[in-house]
């Protein structure tokens, strides 16, 4: 057994991570007396929130006729209804709320003539359940939208005194016997220390695992740290064959050029020059949903339309926009094709292609943020002291694709969602729980092993052969071929985590080390993804498989809960829930249950 002196720590709460969601968790939590702490691997603002760019959305009617359930319907069908219907509803109706108490808390939203929260156009944000044209409903802070919410968030924080753990690296759950989780066992990454954290509750706001792949728009810190350490811990991941590419990562960098430059009137061409969205969507074009336009843009460069000396990517145009408007609302983007691309947004078309940007699957949860475990006697069953928010939980609300906007609104409406509910289940005076002391030796071991691990193989050599495999086996466009290519050679991959090579064996600063245990969270985040794409026999959202071109409502209307055990993958399904969460009308409209139709824009 490995022997590292620790201090211990005792919360109410611990929330893992310092994005928008774990912010607001920490926030809500903090706000209602609970003693909490937020523990995280990088400086808080510098979570990979503060790149998000283009707003967040919410039916505030600010420049036109909106409603929630307008807002509910669109991601209905945006998530080509995969989603939680009750999650959904829930989402589209506190969506308002959220966002005041964001301005109230001091987010510099940028303004109308009149004084009030801007919103853009966002892709698949429409009016008359569809049937209307485009809703402006994304609220937006220029282009850094998750810049100016991640700095009020942490600041908030701080004067509801939350206490953070800055540069501390989360390594396992601490788990009972019975299956609750009692806190976490962390590293701390400055001076080498290790630090176990006992709570009655922990909130793991990891965010994505972009970075599985080899092009994403996602910070490198994005390594699936929350899913890999649920799996671990013997508890399910959901829907993660469902992986978004955002249609405009800049050629080469895959940085981020954000949809509300189609919003604020920006188009796609081919090397034709042609406007080509018209043809796929004829209603909404450049304004069709992410999975939409991705596809429609690997078509074009398939069939030999594509822009460059390769004919490899795509040119997205501003340069007809009056240069204010480009400066008052796309300043960072504009930057951004400038340092990246070397292009002059007022002058020249930006080469685009779509690039992975976010994980509609994650840690499965309710709407109140916390984790479940199904089982055959209860699909519902809880997992005892532990939530999941944001980009890490999946709650389910993007289901099959996420629309554009809806991420940031997900942030904030489900960590104060986890907050309201821990204020509930959570109780102050009682004493926290005894720690499972061999849950703790385990972690400790693992860290140890990797700490000294002496193989062949050196962690980013196996990073760049994993990301490589996912980026070619499971893409926009998937076979059976490719999946089960990319099943085999993921499991080969796998294996080869048992032959690390740890060159750097001290405890400060290590990053190869800390590298190492990224890996070995991104591992299982990808080897369910890609077993789950493989086993899904249709075509849905972001997976769209060639051999089975169709959505099939009929056998594959239901999420994919995967478990991972090493490098072995078992799946099963649970049903979606299709029942709104109330059925009274309001306002003269009636919520009814949203039945599957035909995905057309
Ligand atoms: O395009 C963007 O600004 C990204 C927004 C999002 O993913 O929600």
């Amino acid at each position: 057994m490995a022997a590292y002196e620790y201090e211990t720590h005792e919360y109410d709460v611990v929330v893992v991570g310092a994005g928008g969601a774990g912010l607001r968790a920490t926030l809500g939590m903090a706000e209602q007396g609970l003693r909490t702490a937020c523990v995280t691997k990088v400086f808080p603002t510098r979570s990979h929130t503060v790149a998000a760019q283009g707003g967040i959305a919410a039916s505030l009617s600010n420049m036109g006729p909106d409603n929630w359930q307008w807002h509910m319907y669109d991601t209905v069908k945006g998530s080509d209804w995969l989603g939680d219907t009750d999650a959904m509803e829930y989402l589209a109706r506190e969506a308002p709320k959220a966002v005041y108490e964001l301005e109230h808390y001091g987010v510099p939203f940028s303004r109308t003539e009149e004084g009030k929260i801007y919103q853009r156009p966002f892709g698949g944000h429409t009016t008359e359940f569809g049937e209307g044209p485009p809703v402006q409903r994304t609220c937006a802070a220029a282009d850094r939208t998750g810049h100016a919410i991640l700095h009020t968030l942490y600041g908030q924080s701080l004067k509801q005194k939350a206490e953070f753990y800055v540069e501390y690296f989360a390594i396992d759950l601490i788990m009972s016997e019975d299956g609750q989780c009692q806190g976490v066992v962390c590293w701390k990454l400055d001076d080498g220390t290790m630090h176990v954290f006992n709570a009655k509750m922990v909130v793991l706001a990891t965010g994505g695992y972009g970075r599985a792949y080899f092009s994403a728009t996602s910070a490198h810190t994005c390594t699936g740290d929350g899913g890999g350490m649920v799996a671990r811990a013997g508890l399910p991941l959901q829907d993660m064959e469902f992986v978004q590419f955002h249609p405009t990562g800049i050629y080469g960098s895959g940085c981020l050029i954000t949809e509300g430059a189609r919003g604020e009137g920006g188009y796609l061409t081919n090397s034709e020059g042609e406007r080509f969205m018209e043809r796929y969507a004829p209603n909404y074009k450049d304004l069709a949903p992410r999975d939409y336009v991705s596809r429609s843009m690997t078509m074009e460069i398939r069939e030999g339309r594509g822009v460059g000396p390769d004919g490899d990517h795509i040119h997205l145009n501003l340069s007809h926009l009056p240069p204010e408007a480009l400066h008052e609302r796309l300043p960072g983007i504009s930057e951004s094709a400038k340092i990246f691309a070397g292009v002059d947004v007022t002058k020249e078309p930006i080469p685009v292609l779509p690039t992975v940007h976010y994980n509609m699957g994650g840690i499965p949860t309710n709407y109140w943020g916390e984790v479940l475990n199904p089982t055959e006697k209860d699909q519902n069953a809880v997992v005892p002291g532990l939530m999941a928010v944001g980009e890490a939980g999946c709650a389910s609300v993007h289901g099959a694709n996420r629309l554009g906007s809806n991420s940031l609104i997900d942030l904030v409406v489900f960590g104060r969602a986890a907050a309201i509910r821990a204020g509930k289940v959570v109780d102050a005076d009682a004493p926290n729980p005894r720690l499972n002391q061999a849950s703790v030796d385990a972690a400790f071991d693992r860290f140890d092993g990797l700490r000294y691990a002496d193989g062949g193989t050196p962690t980013a050599d196996l990073r760049l052969e994993m990301q490589k495999t996912m980026q070619a086996d499971a893409a926009v466009f998937r076979t059976s071929k490719t999946l089960a290519e990319g099943v085999q050679k993921m499991d080969a991959i796998a294996e080869r985590l048992g032959d690390l090579k740890v060159t750097d064996r001290s405890l400060v600063w290590n990053s190869d080390l800390m590298e190492t245990l990224e890996l070995t969270n991104l591992m299982p985040n990808a080897l369910a993804t890609i077993a789950g794409a493989e086993a899904r026999h249709e075509s849905r959202g972001a997976h769209a498989h060639e051999d089975f071109e169709k959505r099939d409502d009929e056998n594959w209307r239901v999420h994919t809960i995967s478990r991972v055990n090493g490098k072995d993958v078992s799946l099963s399904y649970r049903p979606v829930v299709v029942d709104p969460l109330t059925t009274e009308s309001e306002g003269g409209i009636e919520l009814k249950k949203i039945a599957p139709k035909a995905r057309t824009f």
